[in-house]
């Protein structure tokens, strides 16, 4: 029986988790998992080299079909140009209601503790907010601060007119109720979609959510932009995290997919993946999905974003997804890299929702 524990494109090869705090000076994304762990990878298995084919601009090629033959290399989804022509969208969009109505979109991070890979984020959502013209405001607090000094923060930017849109940076110090404090963020400015009256309605037929979490809306979004089509296809997301995989599973199932979700607790998922027509990982195990688990023609979005151990690079590590890249892109018909896949489409996302809820607050079309 194959488990969800592989970790690399060697079933021969073993990993070893390295401590967290035996990163140092490193950039770690993290989307969906807990705690991002670097891995060990000997240099010699498959898929340690990541070659990126660049496409320009996305085009309407794909189509996400169990039938359809398979490529022989997969056309490699853009995500980074994609990214990029949406902060674009976005930076008119900006200036035209500045120009119209005199009002710029601000978004408010809440950063609690001293978390690198933390600190990068804030820090990259900061600096796309001024590419695009938004305000940031951002408010770091120690890690010993109180549950209660963070709702403070939280009511204040509740009530602050030129706030549109609040972001508490997870995970929160462990002796904080993640729960109580994103529920305290009002629904009309949760912009990173996690509080329980926005994924409730994302989960419910008919219904619209006033924001849908950014990394899964960057995956449908990508699938959309690459005109693939999602009606009716066999969909499957690896991983069930609140921020990723239930959230792009719901969204698949809006878009009239037929979904299923493989998680840490699914037998042999390599049998369930292979039926899929696109794929969803989200789970955070480098190289763990490999080309055998998928069917030819499918389409992959790989969400993960975790780094393993490359002496042959300058930081002595290097990002792999969750998607055993090299033996994939001979059997999909299109796949994101990593990076410049789905990374750059979360922040993009981010913009956007920010975007939207100072249109909705001022009434702006
Ligand atoms: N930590 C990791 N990813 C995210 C995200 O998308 N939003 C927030 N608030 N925290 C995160």
């Amino acid at each position: 029986m194959a488990s969800m524990m592989f970790t690399d494109c060697s079933s021969a090869a073993t990993s070893r988790l390295i401590p967290l705090h035996r990163r140092t000076g490193a950039v770690f994304l993290r989307h969906c998992v807990g705690q991002l762990r670097l891995r060990t990878t000997s240099s010699e298995r498959s898929c340690s080299t990541l070659s990126v084919r660049s496409s320009s601009s996305p085009t309407p090629v794909v189509s996400a079909d169990a039938n359809s033959e398979a490529a022989a290399s997969a056309m490699v989804i853009d995500g980074k140009a994609v990214a990029k022509k949406i902060r674009e969208e976005i930076a008119v969009e900006v200036s035209r209601m500045k120009d119209s109505i005199g009002l710029v979109p601000g978004l408010a991070v809440i950063l609690v503790g001293d978390r690198k890979d933390s600190a990068t984020y804030v820090r990259n959502k900061k600096k796309a907010c001024g590419s695009v013209g938004i305000n940031s405001f951002e408010v770091h607090l120690p890690e010993d601060s109180s549950e209660g000094e963070v709702l403070k923060f939280v009511s204040s930017f509740n009530d602050d007119p030129s706030v549109h849109g609040i972001l508490v940076q997870l995970p929160l110090p462990s002796h904080m109720n993640e729960e109580n404090v994103l529920s305290a963020i009002s629904c009309e400015k949760d912009v990173d979609g996690f509080g329980s009256q926005n994924i409730g309605e994302l989960a419910m037929r008919g219904r619209e959510p006033l924001f849908v979490p950014c990394t899964p809306k960057g995956c449908i979004e990508l699938l959309r932009r690459y005109n693939i089509e999602i009606k009716g296809k066999r969909a499957v997301v690896i991983g069930r995290s609140n921020i990723v995989g239930m959230p792009a599973a719901l969204l698949l199932l809006g878009e009239d997919a037929t979904v299923s979700i493989v998680h840490s607790r699914t037998k042999n998922p390599e049998d369930i993946t292979r039926q899929a027509d696109i794929i969803i990982s989200a789970v955070g195990q480098p190289n763990m999905v490999r080309g055998n688990w998928i069917k030819p023609g499918a389409v992959i979005i790989d969400v993960g974003i975790n780094p393993v151990e490359d002496p042959k690079a300058p930081r002595g590590y290097r990002l792999v997804g969750d998607i055993c890249y090299e033996e994939a892109r001979s059997v999909a018909s299109a796949i994101t890299p990593v990076p410049g896949g789905v990374g750059p489409m979360t922040i993009a996302m981010l913009l956007s929702n920010t975007l939207l809820s100072a249109k909705r607050i001022h009434n702006f079309r």
